[in-house]
């Protein structure tokens, strides 16, 4: 079963700052409903590779759903082959392959106020999630945006824009690392603790998360109310067919040498298994799957338009919540022993684990 991917033309490069560039993307009118999007949600690209043929990342899109604009932001890291390659090469005119929108880093209201998070390139999915509540909702967005130097913030003159925009509504405070040092845990705390009753969305270089987290915890910030956004680089290979990836996410199970101390063992429950699903206000239910393949890919073969992105346990693209029975995961990156314990669950990591499942992608 062939994953479907996408070609898109890039219309525009624009050099954000001098290792970050923002790559526009036109979205021909048959693919606009393909390639509709949430605030907060990425792109998964393929990045031409000699070595392995391609590689697959995951980039935010920092322009809102409403612009009717497409446009990822990539700043490049020491040693990282796609980031570099791509502000090293992709111009207007040229193509790159990419899958559709995914992701759950997204607000569920824009009624609410919200307190952003942003570290260096994380501000992307944040910018986008900005954007969109001062424009579609009504209530108040906090920003605190860290970054090593004043060279290095991405989007300045659009955030004071914004700021001048919505003087009542929009407050940014800049963080820069060569003046005030790291933010620690206790000075987030501080900062956080003036707004808790906001909905908070953290994005940034993984210590940062942790701090901004840490201090969100602290302050008894609910999980409902804390959203963070990780990326990894994909180690298997999306735009592969289904079977491929199966191969490919194995193999990235067996050869990873992170800690997998999440990671459960393939379940020995087997079929026939009932399945109800809840996913865009269709109902499904099956009651024929054997347990010899993950979830994802039973779906699909039932003909559900079930989310996914990397295939491999490391996005979260395919998350859900069991409302009823369980699985177990063959490989967890992206999930916390928080979200596991509320429920959450990777589809195409999930094999059975009870005779009978219900699940919702409306969590
Ligand atoms: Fe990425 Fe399942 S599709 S974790």
């Amino acid at each position: 079963m062939a994953i479907e991917s996408h070609v898109l033309t890039v219309v525009d490069v624009i050099e954000e700052t001098a290792d970050a560039h923002s790559i526009v993307f036109d979205v021909p009118d048959e693919l606009r409903e393909t390639f509709a999007y949430t605030a907060g949600q990425f792109l998964t690209v393929a990045v031409p590779s000699d070595q392995t043929g391609l590689a697959a990342r995951c980039y935010s899109l920092s322009s809102a759903p409403h612009s009717g604009r497409h446009q990822i932001t990539v700043k490049r890291t020491v040693d990282g082959y796609a980031s570099n390659w791509i502000c090293d090469n992709l111009r207007a005119g040229d193509t790159l392959r990419m899958l559709p929108p995914s992701g759950i880093f997204t607000p569920k209201s824009l009624d609410v106020d919200l307190l952003l998070f942003g570290g260096g390139s994380g501000i992307t999915p944040v910018i986008s999630i900005a954007r969109t509540a001062l424009e579609k909702g009504s209530r108040k967005v906090v920003l605190f945006y860290a970054n090593r130097d004043e060279q290095s913030v991405i989007f300045r003159s659009e955030l004071a824009a914004l700021s001048s925009a919505h003087p009542d509504r929009f407050v940014v405070v800049h963080w820069l690392e060569s003046v005030q040092g790291l933010p620690s845990t206790e000075q987030l705390t501080a900062f956080a603790a003036y707004f808790t009753d906001y909905t908070a969305f953290v994005c940034g270089p993984a210590p940062y998360m942790k701090a901004v987290t840490d201090s969100l915890k602290a302050l008894g910030f609910p999980r409902d109310r804390r959203h963070q956004e990780k990326f990894v680089s994909l180690g298997g290979n999306p735009f592969g067919d289904v079977e491929e990836m199966s191969a490919a996410a194995a193999t990235l199970a067996e050869a990873d040498d992170h800690d997998d101390s999440d990671d459960e063992a393939p379940s020995a429950v087997t079929g026939p298994i009932t399945v109800e699903v809840e996913l865009d206000g269709e109902h499904y239910s099956f009651d024929d799957w054997q347990g010899d393949k993950p979830l994802l890919e039973f779906l699909e073969e039932k003909g559900v338009d079930a989310p996914f992105s990397c295939r491999a346990g490391q996005c979260s693209a395919c998350a859900c919540l069991v409302l009823e029975g369980e699985v177990t995961m063959k490989h967890n990156e992206i999930l916390e022993a928080e979200d596991l314990s509320e429920g959450i669950r990777l589809v195409c990591q999930s094999m059975p684990a009870s005779e009978k499942l219900r699940i919702t992608y409306n969590g």
